[in-house]
């Protein structure tokens, strides 16, 4: 398994919880590093690179044709993403269960939906422009997780009912979260990184 995994590493200060990037369909280990300088600027920050590759761009896991996802696919790949996250901390000395997860897109739907179907480390998130895959198999307890969830409302992937379905799901298992619905597109914007700055600040 060592071998499958694209981790890339950004020391910052020690004391601080590290940050763990997902990125988008298309990115890799790296690519959100500004946004997580920008949000995170001293936290020290991992990178996992999804081990899906689709007409060429990365992923966490498997999006058909017409446009379904691959449920066995994504969760064999959840599988290996916390087992990938758990080797990864432990190379660089980092505490699992403090992680803050930064997701864009697929990105954020994995971590969304290793929430509501495994039992993950990491209970903190900001999740850009997240949407329901499935719903979840079976109901889970999220006390004391808590994320910042953004939308835009001229989203041509993420349907504002899905969105609003993936928040439902998350407050009904108890997570404390925050969404943010701005007039924007599936890219990111300045405004919800500014929003996402002001809930980093009341951690
Ligand atoms: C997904 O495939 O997870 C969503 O459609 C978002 C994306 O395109 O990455």
């Amino acid at each position: 398994m060592t071998e499958e995994i694209h981790a890339a590493f950004y020391p910052g200060k020690p004391n601080l919880v590290p940050v763990l990037m997902l990125h988008g369909t298309g990115g890799d280990e790296s690519d959100l590093l500004p946004i997580a300088t920008f949000l995170f600027p001293e936290h020290p920050k991992l990178g996992i690179r999804g081990r899906v590759k689709q007409n060429g761009s990365n992923r966490y896991f498997i999006r058909r044709e017409d446009g379904t996802f691959d449920l066995d696919n994504l969760n064999q790949e959840t599988d290996w993403l916390l087992t990938a996250i758990q080797q990864e901390t432990k190379r660089y000395r980092l505490d699992a269960d403090q992680l803050i997860v930064l997701g864009f897109s697929n990105g954020a739907n994995i971590a969304a939906y290793a929430w509501l179907n495994r039992s993950t480390p990491f209970k903190t998130a900001v999740l850009l422009h997240p949407m329901m895959i499935t719903p979840p198999v079976q109901s889970v307890d999220l006390t004391d997780f808590r994320a910042f969830a953004t939308y835009g409302d001229v989203d041509s992937i993420v349907p504002e009912a899905n969105f609003d379905q993936l928040m439902q799901q998350l407050t009904d298992a108890h997570a404390t979260i925050e969404s943010f619905k701005n007039h924007q597109s599936h890219r990111l914007t300045q405004t919800e990184l500014m929003a996402a700055q002001t809930w980093i600040k009341k951690l």
